[in-house]
């Protein structure tokens, strides 16, 4: 198994915010926040932050799925929340879904939130156990959390299989970004141990295809 090779932290390059932003995601984000219905049938209201929000189609479909709640989406890179921001208001949904410019490090409170969603971020950290602490530390007793990310596979020669599979008619900027987070993510092992250290074991993990993990459960 290759070892995990890190990517640049922020997606703040405008070309490359611009290219992942143009790109159709809707089967994949609708999937996460239908997802988050299926594990969590009871939940239907709150305050819901989702970290690492980028262009926060996310945080649109769940709002949009969860007509009472409110969505916080926070990104630290500004070109992507810039871009999010229009597409909330496009969607009419600035009532319901905030978004701010910060590092996840830096969200600042202790149960705040009911419940907690992450696409596609864990593998940009240099320190993962920070990020499961600070979730940790976000949400009140009781909340529904959904994580969910890339899966490494076992060599180069393999995470260019899965790039010419799924991109194969993406921009190169994008191929190469997805590429290159493929060799930046955990392995389903690396996120057990972080959630056996942190003492988040009532959190389970899934692998729902041959490139993505799944972690959800209730946080207490
Ligand atoms: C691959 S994108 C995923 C965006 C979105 N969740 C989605 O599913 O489309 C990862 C995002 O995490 C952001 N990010 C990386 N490190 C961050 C940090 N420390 N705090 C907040 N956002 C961060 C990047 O800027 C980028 O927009």
């Amino acid at each position: 198994m290759m070892d995990r090779i890190l990517e640049p932290e922020l997606m703040d390059d405008p070309a490359q915010v611009d290219a992942y932003a143009a790109m159709d995601f809707s089967a994949e984000n609708q999937g996460f926040v239908e997802r988050f219905k299926e594990y969590f049938p009871e939940f239907s209201e709150g305050k819901v932050l989702d970290l690492g929000c980028g262009p926060a189609d996310i945080p649109i479909r769940f709002a949009k799925l969860y007509p009472i709640c409110q969505v916080l989406g926070i990104d630290a890179s500004a070109p992507m929340i810039q871009l999010g921001e229009q597409a909330v208001k496009q969607a009419g949904l600035a009532d319901r879904v905030t978004l701010r410019c910060e590092r996840y490090e830096e969200v600042a409170g202790a149960r705040i939130v009911d419940a907690v969603m992450s696409n596609s971020l864990l593998h940009h950290l240099p320190n993962p156990l920070q990020f499961w602490q600070k979730l940790r530390q976000l949400v009140r007793p009781g909340a529904p959390v959904l994580v969910m990310d890339l899966l490494r596979p076992e060599s180069p020669e393999a995470a260019q299989t899965i790039v010419d599979r799924y991109a194969a008619g993406a921009p190169d900027i994008l191929r190469r970004d997805f590429y290159n987070s493929l060799l930046a993510a955990f392995t389903e092992d690396e996120v057990t141990t972080q959630l056996a250290r942190m003492n988040l074991t009532r959190l389970l993990i899934d692998i729902p295809d041959d490139r993505h993990w799944v972690v959800g459960g209730i946080v207490y």
